[in-house]
């Protein structure tokens, strides 16, 4: 009876794992909300992202959507997404269309075809002030910044980056030219303000920014954010360690923070997993004065992790890499002394 009982159990929860390996399409709500929306914000606001509301997307193809995730905006901020699966991709995009009520609108390959010499006329008369002689928007900036005046609501997107440049067809960036996205200030050339000869010529000259895109980047991207180190100490050690050497540099040392504490329930955390976060008062205020949009992702921490085989690793933020999303070079110096800070205090530890 009881075996029968638990077999009919078994039985069911093998139902259950296998109903669910099959259904179980990625979230793409969550996924966004994971990954993209301490950005983009939620109802196509934007914030430190470019705004993504129905009107923009109406004008932009799922191809582009993909791409975009894929390739980011190599040397600003928008992240590229190479680890995620396709299934995970197709799930965002799926959200986004439905959050925001828009299908597709289906722009061809076909190149348009343009005078690049005319196109660049067009161009100095017509978009420099915004994009910038080299398209990358005002200098240095990004989609939106918080580190200097804002003229505009949102900043000038790059239109040279090869990211950008790798995932927009001619057809989509000839819709962009012609409606404008007038919600963040990029007007609209259509309607007799530009010619269509006049269009197709600009757009010929911003595809030609590809031909400038010859300096290979600095940065791998696949370089990750954070960097793994094996601790020759056991955990208590390794955590003691950190705390020597960290104070040892002049940093204030906050609470432990176990890696689950708040996400599961108390009696299951493990304790062999812990964040260990400091500060240094003078740099912080320093670099926030800087770029202010850092106290997002602030990197200090260090965390602890032992595996069940006893080893320890380290988890600390690349800091070379993080800084680079931002653009700004003042604070890409300031890393970068702090990258050889936490090679030292890592040196300490694993000593
Ligand atoms: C760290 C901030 C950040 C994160 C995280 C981020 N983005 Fe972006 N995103 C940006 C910025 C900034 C831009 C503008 C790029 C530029 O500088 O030209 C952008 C541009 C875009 C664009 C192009 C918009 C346009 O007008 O063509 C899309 C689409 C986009 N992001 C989607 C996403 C999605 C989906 C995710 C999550 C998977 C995501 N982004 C994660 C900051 C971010
Ligand atoms: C008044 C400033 C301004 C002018 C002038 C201007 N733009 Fe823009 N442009 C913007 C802003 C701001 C954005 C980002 C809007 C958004 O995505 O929400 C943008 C976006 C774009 C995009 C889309 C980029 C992306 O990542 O989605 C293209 C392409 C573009 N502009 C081309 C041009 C061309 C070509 C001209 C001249 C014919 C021009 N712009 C003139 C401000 C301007």
């Amino acid at each position: 009876m009881v075996t029968k009982l638990l077999l009919r159990m078994c039985c069911a929860l093998a139902a259950l794992v296998a109903t669910d390996l099959v259904t179980a399409a990625p979230d793409g709500r969550e996924l966004y909300m994971t990954h993209c929306s301490a950005c983009h914000h939620l109802g196509g606001e934007g914030g430190i992202g470019l705004p993504l509301p129905a009107a923009k997307l109406a004008d932009v193809t799922d191809d582009y959507l993909r791409k975009t995730l894929r390739n980011g905006r190599p040397g600003r901020v928008m992240p590229a997404f190479q680890r995620m699966s396709d299934a995970q991709v197709d799930a965002i995009v799926r959200f986004l269309r439905q959050d925001t009520h828009t299908t597709d609108p289906g722009f061809s390959d076909a190149p348009v075809v343009g005078d690049v010499d005319r196109g660049k006329a067009i161009y100095g008369e017509h978009c420099i002030k915004c994009h910038g002689e080299d398209g990358t928007g005002e200098g240095k900036g990004t989609g939106v910044t918080l580190s200097r005046e804002r003229s505009f609501l949102v900043m000038p997107a790059s239109i040279s980056n090869r990211g950008f440049l790798a995932s927009a067809s001619d057809e989509m960036i000839r819709k962009v030219v012609v409606h404008g996205r007038k919600y963040s200030g990029m007007p609209a050339f259509g309607h007799g303000k530009l010619s269509d000869t006049e269009i197709d010529d600009v757009v010929a000259f911003v595809r030609a920014f590809e031909q400038q895109q010859a300096e290979p980047e600095p940065l791998d991207a696949e370089e990750r954010p954070t960097h793994i180190y094996e601790s020759p100490h056991d955990f208590e050690t390794t955590v003691a360690n950190v705390k020597a050497a960290l104070t040892g540099a002049n940093f204030r040392i906050f609470p432990d923070r176990l890696l689950e504490q708040g996400l599961i329930d108390e009696f299951s955390v493990n304790s062999r997993q812990v964040g260990i976060r400091f500060c240094n008062f003078n740099v912080l205020y320093g670099m926030l004065k800087i770029e202010p949009r850092l106290g997002i992702v602030l990197p200090c921490r260090i965390t602890v992790i032992e595996h069940e085989d006893g080893t320890v690793t380290l988890a600390v933020p690349n800091l070379r890499v993080i800084s680079r999303w931002f653009n700004n070079d003042e604070l890409v110096e300031l890393w970068d002394r702090m990258e050889q800070t936490f090679k030292d205090i890592i040196d300490e530890v694993t000593l």
